[in-house]
């Protein structure tokens, strides 16, 4: 049997409402271990000696890093910018110091991400359950175009300032989704999802474009009311779907528990075109994970 749209209408109606929707208990408690395990090990293995580049969405100017672009083919590690001390040396262990893994690109040929180079995290990626969640969502032909372990950590876990994921992944015409998995209890303390609800009806407000300039928005980031941001607080296992044009942001995560969370983000390839000008090029069609869904 091919795969069937898993959305009912109440969830797509409050999806396209609201622009984002919580499914409780997506994944089983084993699949959120297994996934956290397996970061586990990869943190093991890394050798954080031999790079160390910081994850910012406040100092944009940190993604012309090197190691950001250049480094093919393998699982790339980003440290929190709180990490490291006056000396640049980490002030707690790795496995306490890292922002996110996965967020990889190489400008040359393609991208490069977590779903692409680890089976486990594959498995998850590219379910069956993902892909009901797409056919729902009326996409024909997607692909994941960025995956990325997030760690924010407790004490130094960094803010994710407000944007829209659109700005970063556009199609014309537009297709992104987010698909945020909860690997911990996220909530108000340890710097939950935040969203200001209906946004994405009021469409795009800026692109982060890559052209002779360099890396930059093209737009200056409009002021937003906090009063206008709900908080999303959800449990281990659930995942949030996060509209291209929702504008939503985190706090920093200043309390003791970390905020582990999976993040997938999906473009359609099916009458919609990656736009040349996009700050992370592509001259190669990532392969389709899901396959065609029509
Ligand atoms: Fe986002």
């Amino acid at each position: 049997m091919g795969i069937v749209g898993t959305m009912t209408s109440d969830q797509l109606q409050f999806f396209n409402s609201q622009g984002y929707l919580v499914i409780e208990s997506f994944s089983s408690s084993e699949e959120v271990e297994a996934l956290r395990k397996r970061m586990d090990q990869l943190l093991d293995g890394f050798d954080c000696s031999s790079s160390a580049s910081i994850f910012s969405t406040k100092n944009q100017q940190r993604t012309s890093d090197d190691y950001f672009y250049e480094s093919a083919d393998k699982i790339s590690f980003f440290f929190e910018e709180k990490a490291f001390d006056d000396d640049g040396k980490l002030k707690q262990p790795k496995q306490l110091s890292i922002n996110k893994v996965g967020h990889e690109y190489n400008l040359m040929l393609l991208f490069v991400a977590l779903h692409d180079h680890d089976p486990i995290f594959k498995n998850v990626s590219c379910s069956d359950k993902m892909s009901g969640l797409l056919l729902s969502l009326g996409y024909k032909r997607p692909v994941i175009i960025q995956s990325m372990y997030i760690f924010k950590q407790p004490g130094i876990g960094g803010e994710v300032v407000p944007h829209q994921d659109n700005s970063f992944l556009y199609t014309d015409p537009p297709s992104c989704t987010g698909l945020w998995l909860a690997l911990e209890d996220a909530t108000i303390v340890n710097g939950c999802l935040w969203a200001i609800p209906g946004s994405h009806k009021d469409g795009l407000v800026r692109r982060f474009i890559r052209d002779d300039k360099g890396v930059h928005f093209d737009n200056p980031s409009p002021s937003y009311d906090q009063k206008d941001f709900v908080s999303i607080e959800v449990k281990a296992g659930s995942l949030v779907l996060i509209h291209g044009d929702l504008i939503h942001q985190s706090f920093e995560n200043q309390s003791s528990k970390s905020r582990h969370a999976y993040s997938l983000h999906v473009i359609d390839t099916q009458g919609c075109k990656w736009a040349a000008n996009n700050w992370i090029r592509r001259n190669v069609d990532p392969e389709p994970l899901y396959g065609d869904l029509n």
